[in-house]
């Protein structure tokens, strides 16, 4: 499991939490920055942790911003990506069962970071379980195609 990682400002002290909790799991990541609390736009970082997914070069993503929004909006406009703006454990695990989602966006300003690291432990632990949400999540890249 190889892991991209990203934020902007507002996530920055999130993110170092999970990359910590993600050594502690034993998980390989890469992190796409930002590398300071000071202020950048999310789109330029969203925009390279989402294409690496895309691209193969990682299996999951992890995105945040204040709400997890921008980043979740950034992500799914990715041919190929499907993040999942989570906020409990739940639509983490359901977001992986139903929907293969691969990129996780979080909120750093809308939970807190115990919280944040459990979603993450469960997207990163939880697999696809096919059948009929596989013709679902088909359909979803069928629309990719028409655009
Ligand atoms: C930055 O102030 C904030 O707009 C950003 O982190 C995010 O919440 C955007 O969706």
């Amino acid at each position: 499991m190889r892991v991209a990682i990203g934020s902007d400002h507002a996530g920055f002290y999130m993110k170092e939490e999970i990359k910590g909790f993600l050594s502690k799991m034993g998980v390989e990541f890469s992190d796409f920055g930002c590398h300071s609390p000071e202020s950048v736009d999310y789109p330029d970082i969203g925009r390279q942790v989402a294409k690496s997914v895309a691209e193969g070069e990682y299996d999951r993503g992890i995105l945040i911003c204040g709400t997890g929004i921008g980043m979740s909006m950034v992500a799914n406009k990715v041919r190929g990506v499907r993040a999942a703006l989570c906020q409990d454990e739940f639509s983490a695990r359901a977001s992986r069962q139903h929907n293969n989602a691969n990129v996780l966006a979080l909120g750093a300003r809308v939970i807190g970071p115990g919280l944040a690291c459990s979603i993450v432990e469960v997207f990163l632990r939880t697999d696809f379980e096919g059948g009929r949400h596989a013709r679902r999540v088909g359909k979803i890249e069928a629309i990719e195609g028409e655009e």
